[in-house]
């Protein structure tokens, strides 16, 4: 099997690296600086910033001229509110500005669509691609105010990888998105209620059992549905 995962620096994405290197697959996994965690899993690193256009052809030209299919994208890479400078983070009503919402819809929704676009032609029947959502997406599951920009990027993309599953579908590729849980990283804090392994291997499980059927779906880590 030929993996690849964005954002595999650290986090989320250093374990879902860690966990498919030790079945055996073959591992790529995107860094934007640099690769150190990645070398001593015998995981190939490679340059991407999913914000940047340019870098997304770069690095897809690169990964076709190693590889001549993907059998599993993992879109992992993403940001919250304290991935953007202090006064565009858009947590509180009152302090909304433009550039910090559209960064987070850049980075988390925008990004990991245009990534498996690109990608696309390495997909073949049968593969798979998990893009990485989160609760906080969830238009039913928020009942409160704050958090704008981030929840509006994972709603927005829960919408774009709707919408990408369907035309994947014609090319046999199945395309989930799935919230991790709240999960110890960089991102979720030392008080998270998962550990990276936990949470990385029920979507993992999840990947394992995914059927045409499943196509479009949002999922919990664990495996079952998700509400919108
Ligand atoms: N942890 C949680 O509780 C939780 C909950 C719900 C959803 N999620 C989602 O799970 C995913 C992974 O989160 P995490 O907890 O592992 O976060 P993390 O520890 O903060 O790691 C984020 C990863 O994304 C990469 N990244 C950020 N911006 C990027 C860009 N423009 N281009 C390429 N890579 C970029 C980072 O690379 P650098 O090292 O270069 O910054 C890093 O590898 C994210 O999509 C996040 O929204 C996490």
């Amino acid at each position: 099997m030929i993996a690849l995962v964005t954002g595999a620096g650290r986090g989320l994405g250093l374990e879902f690296a860690r966990q498919l290197a030790a079945r055996g697959a073959t591992v790529f996994g995107t860094v934007r600086r640099d690769g150190e965690a990645l070398d001593a899993l015998g995981v190939t690193a490679l340059r991407l910033d999913v914000a940047d256009p340019a870098s997304i052809a770069a690095f897809a030209t690169d990964l076709a001229a190693r590889v001549d299919r993907v059998d599993l994208l993992i879109n992992n890479a993403g940001i919250n509110s304290r991935g953007v400078p202090e006064g565009q983070r858009n947590v509180r009503w009152g302090a909304l500005e433009p550039e910090g919402i559209l960064r987070m819809v850049q980075v988390n929704a925008v990004g990991p669509v245009l990534v498996t676009q690109a990608l696309a032609p390495l997909l073949k029947p049968g593969a798979r691609v998990l893009s990485i959502s989160s609760w906080l997406g969830s238009i039913q599951r928020k009942t409160s105010g704050g958090n704008y920009g981030y929840c509006a990027s994972k709603t927005t993309l829960n919408m774009l990888a709707r919408a990408m599953a369907f035309d994947l579908a014609e090319q046999g590729v199945i395309s989930v998105v799935a919230n991790p849980g709240w999960v110890r990283t960089d991102m979720g804090g030392a008080r998270a209620a998962l550990t990276p392994d936990q949470s990385v291997s029920g979507l993992l499980a999840l990947v394992d059992q995914l059927t045409p059927a499943h196509t479009g779906g949002f999922y919990q880590w664990d495996g079952t549905e998700h509400p919108w």
